[in-house]
């Protein structure tokens, strides 16, 4: 008898193990601020659907937003945080929906350094003004940083930060990773993108400091490193743990590629199992970008650090078809694939995507039973119907 050749799952579809915690598939909701915290960065009933229609849409693993380590590290009045112990039973709610509905959760920690103090994007993005007080209560308040570099022209400095601060702000991201434990997250992503705290004093552009926080390469990593430690400490050994990179800063005489190498090296020496592979974003907006916007324009990022360290990689940006996602990790290039604005316009993504690779077999599989034995009896529907068509 002739042997039935079974084909392989697409490996977007093939489940992975990160020390103890298996991810059904590759696909990764990537962390998006909703800003629909309470006042006190607390969920509400909007972050329970938004997070449960993410897990409904089948993604193996979904990242919160940004949590804040620190009152000061929001970007506006409306981020979640996780800088109190209050934080923990509200979070712990998110992770169980999520689990219950099918997806692994995970959680992002941040500081926002001299990018907080920010309004809502469709109330500007600007930095908050005595104006944002007048009309809505929300006064501005003081940034952070390195160096008292503004991230854009205009926009008011931040406080150089003390030496005493910089070990708060470590010891911060510690307890962050702790409640983020305790809440009952499996997985955990640093944010050390997007021009954000950590980002500012990897850069040469925004660390212009010449003590031990500043100067040469590993100056300016020193505290991205400490962060690393601190957390690690507080994560659980079968857990892992994700560490998010601008790659490039993709300005003249900023962070490169090549330096995003070198401190790669550095975290998996610290425990970090996965490097997020972002880019830019130290500020600047509107200026023009070297590397143009495409999908999937971060990939080559993902793959130069798989292959120069041995660390597993997530890629991001634009990924938008299923036959693409499925490419660039049959070459290797990464081992992960997060949908951030794709997920925001359909929800589904990852289910479609499974019918799109497998076929209407993908229905049983992956989809929900509830919606699989309707749908798949509408997919028969729709095809007889169009065979009756194709017919006359
Ligand atoms: C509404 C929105 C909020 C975002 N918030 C975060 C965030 O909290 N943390 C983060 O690391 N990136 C954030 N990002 C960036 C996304 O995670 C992602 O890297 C980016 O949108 C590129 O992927 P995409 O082209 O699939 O959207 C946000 C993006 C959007 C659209």
């Amino acid at each position: 008898m002739a042997e039935v050749s079974e084909m392989p799952d697409p490996l977007l579809f093939t489940p992975l193990s990160l020390r103890d915690v298996t991810l059904k598939n590759r696909i990764v909701i990537s962390p998006m601020q909703q800003y629909a915290a309470g006042p006190d960065g607390v969920p509400t009933d909007y972050h329970t659907v938004h997070y449960g229609r993410l897990a409904l849409g089948g993604a193996g693993l979904v990242f919160t937003e940004a949590l804040c380590i620190a009152p000061e590290g929001r970007l506006t009045y409306s981020d979640l945080g996780v800088w109190h112990d209050d934080f923990i039973a509200p979070l712990k709610g998110l992770a169980d929906g999520m689990r219950d509905l099918g997806a692994t959760p995970g959680a992002q920690i941040l500081h926002a350094g001299r990018k907080a103090s920010v309004q809502r994007p469709w109330q500007g993005y600007m930095p908050l003004t005595e104006a944002d007080r007048e009309t809505r209560g929300e006064a501005p308040w003081q940034t952070l940083g390195p160096s008292p570099l503004p991230a854009n022209p205009g926009w008011p400095p931040p406080r150089a930060m003390t030496e005493a601060e910089i070990t708060a702000a470590v010891t911060e991201h510690g307890a962050a990773a702790r409640r983020c434990r305790e809440a009952g997250f499996e997985v955990l992503d640093v944010h050390a993108a997007h021009g954000y705290l950590i980002h500012t004093f990897l850069s040469p552009i925004s660390n212009q400091r010449n003590d031990a926080y500043g100067g040469d390469l590993a100056g300016r990593m020193r505290l991205a490193l400490e962060v690393a430690a601190a957390v690690r400490a507080e994560w659980p050994d079968d857990k892992p743990l994700f560490y998010r990179l601008s790659c490039i800063d993709d300005e003249p005489g900023g962070w490169t590629l090549e330096d995003s190498v070198v401190l790669a090296k550095e975290l998996r020496q610290l425990g970090i199992d996965v490097i997020d592979c972002s880019s830019r974003g130290l500020g600047q907006r509107g200026t023009p970008v070297v590397v143009p916007r495409e999908q999937g324009f971060q990939v080559p990022f993902a793959a130069r650090i798989r292959q120069d360290t041995d660390l597993q990689t997530m890629t991001v940006g634009l990924i938008m078809e299923p036959a693409f996602a499925e490419s660039v990790l049959q070459q290797g290039q990464a081992d992960l694939i997060a949908i951030g604005r794709e997920a925001l316009f359909n929800p589904q993504w990852p289910l479609q995507a499974s019918l799109t690779l497998m076929g209407d077999g993908a229905y049983e599989r992956f989809w929900q039973p509830r919606d699989a034995w309707w749908l798949e009896k509408r997919a028969r529907s729709l095809a007889a119907a169009a065979a009756a068509s194709n017919a006359t």
